[in-house]
């Protein structure tokens, strides 16, 4: 399963990468917003901490079809390769998904709520299809369950369509759709270091460090030892 930290924040995505095996950055309109900084600057700032065979998600802003093709272009333009476009998966982003597909522009059929939508999406040639999980849960729907089945028809019909499984709160969302067989999920660096955040874990970890520091003095490594 492919890991992607959704965030813009440099800081975090610099501390993240440097720590965990992550496979890239998704953004959209509203994270880049959060960052309070020009768009494009953190996007090219993004794409020279991920380098160039890291994948970076960036979304078109306009409603119809042609201004999302136009947003695409220029976002791989920016972006170079590994770059994957997000569009909305509604009507007219189902035009520009098709259209960007003719043109070897990779998609990602975002804001994806309902199974037949994600089906929509990939038969127009996304690459990606980005269900948001904890949206769908407090709609009053199980948001798990739903990508579930939407895996479920993209598998059976052949397509060659992965999910994205996006908008998760808890690592327990993530662990059911990782068992699952999810392609990618992503995830906002608070629930990445959730996935270890374990008082039991620490535990064990620092019993290690204080047994052996009882054997051989404090602050002592393998390293100091071998020499
Ligand atoms: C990713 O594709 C989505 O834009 C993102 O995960 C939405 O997350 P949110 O529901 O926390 O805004």
């Amino acid at each position: 399963m492919k890991l992607f930290i959704d965030d813009a924040n440099t800081s975090e995505i610099r501390r993240l990468c440097d720590l965990y095996p992550v496979d890239g950055v998704t953004t959209n309109p509203t994270i880049l917003a959060r960052t309070g900084k020009d768009p494009v600057s953190v996007l090219r700032e993004i794409r020279a901490l991920i380098g160039d065979n890291g994948i970076i998600f960036a979304q078109a802003v306009p409603l119809d079809a042609e201004g999302m093709v136009r947003d695409a272009r220029a976002i791989v333009r920016l972006l170079g390769q590994n770059t994957i476009v997000k569009i909305p998966s509604v009507p007219e982003g189902f035009k520009a998904i098709r259209l960007l597909q003719e043109e070897g522009i990779r998609t990602c059929g975002t804001v994806v709520y309902t199974p037949l939508q994600a089906y929509l999406a990939a038969k127009s040639g996304a690459s990606y299809v980005a269900p948001y999980v904890n949206r769908i849960d407090n709609m009053g729907y199980d948001g798990v369950g739903i990508v579930k089945q939407i895996q479920d028809i993209l598998v059976r019909h052949h397509m060659d369509t992965e999910v994205l499984a996006a908008s998760f709160k808890n690592s327990q969302q993530v662990l059911e759709l990782c068992t699952y067989g999810i392609g990618s999920v992503t995830c906002a660096p608070a629930v990445i270091d959730a996935f270890v955040n374990n008082l039991a874990i620490d535990g064990a970890v620092m019993g290690f460090v204080h047994d052996f520091a009882g054997a051989v003095g404090e602050n002592k490594s393998m390293a100091d030892l071998i020499g």
